[in-house]
């Protein structure tokens, strides 16, 4: 519905909505301003138009923006590599019956089935850096719709501000985001530690030196400015995720009391 007061009214709207995309670039014909836009009254209806415009247009691509996942609250947790956001949000999920969906969860099972698409995401993974919008966007989407549980913890989503507003605009605004502060010596301690208790095979590509820093510099460069824009909107909140495991639990749990 926002994309339809954003363009403005069918008829008359250099008169009645001077300020929208209708009023200011619409040609007035008869007295009436050209519908030179666009806009779904509703997601069945613009689902029925693209069909009806691109017959073989795979809307499974797209996240079903459906009642389902609209009743469910999303709950975005960020911090950089291995700030403790997969720990904390496996005991935080079983605590409070929460789903807990990791993207990078979510690529690197995509890797391990070999397709073309997790194949091309191995690349970026190796390399630290973040793996197109497109397939991590689907990937959640289709495990948000999966989930029966009322709210969902994103465990390393949004990490650019492309993502914040993709999700946003195509699922639902997020209840809250909390944000692990770490600092990249702790981050890179514990990953190292993680990377000498883990049999070779079994070992992450990305938990060695090299990765790490390439992961922390994308960490800066790409998702602070998504931190900052949730920050500034109002909806994150800052929790130090330096301590033990249990002290940041504890401090964590506080906000899923309330
Ligand atoms: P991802 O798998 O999400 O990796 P990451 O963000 O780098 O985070 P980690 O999983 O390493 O750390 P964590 O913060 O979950 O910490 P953890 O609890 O595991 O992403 C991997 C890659 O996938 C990305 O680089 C990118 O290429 C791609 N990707 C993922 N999401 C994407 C997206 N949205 N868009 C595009 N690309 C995406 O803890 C780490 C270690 O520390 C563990 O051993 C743990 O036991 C230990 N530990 C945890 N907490 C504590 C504590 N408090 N004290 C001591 N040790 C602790």
């Amino acid at each position: 519905m926002k994309w339809r007061e954003v363009i403005g009214p069918t008829s008359g709207a250099k008169e009645k909505a001077a300020e929208t995309l209708r009023g200011m670039f619409g040609a007035v014909v008869d007295g009436l301003s050209e519908n030179g836009f666009h806009g779904s009254d509703s997601p069945q209806s613009a689902e029925r138009e693209i069909h009806f415009f691109f017959k073989d247009f795979d809307m499974t691509r797209m996240i079903p923006p459906t009642v389902k996942q609209q009743e469910k609250d999303i709950v975005f947790i960020l911090g950089g590599p291995g700030s403790g956001k997969g720990t904390q949000c496996a005991k935080l999920s079983e605590e409070f019956k929460l789903a807990h969906l990791s993207t990078g969860d979510l690529l690197r099972a995509e890797v391990a089935k070999g397709t073309e698409e997790g194949k091309a995401a191995a690349g970026f993974m190796k390399e630290g850096k973040l793996v197109p919008l497109e397939l991590v966007i689907r990937l959640l989407g289709q495990a948000i719709e999966s989930t029966d549980k009322r709210a969902v913890l994103v465990d390393g989503f949004p990490r650019s501000v492309e993502q914040v507003i993709k999700f946003e605009s195509m699922v639902r605004p997020c209840k809250v985001a909390v944000f692990f502060e770490c600092s990249e010596q702790v981050m890179l301690k514990r990953i190292m530690k993680r990377a000498s208790e883990t049999p070779p095979a079994q070992r992450r590509p990305d938990d060695n030196p090299e990765v790490a820093s390439k992961r922390f510099r994308t960490f800066k460069i790409e998702s602070e400015p998504a931190i900052a824009l949730l920050k500034a909107a109002g909806r994150l909140v800052t929790v130090s995720s330096e301590a033990d495991v249990s002290s940041v639990h504890k401090q964590l749990r506080q906000l899923f009391l309330i």
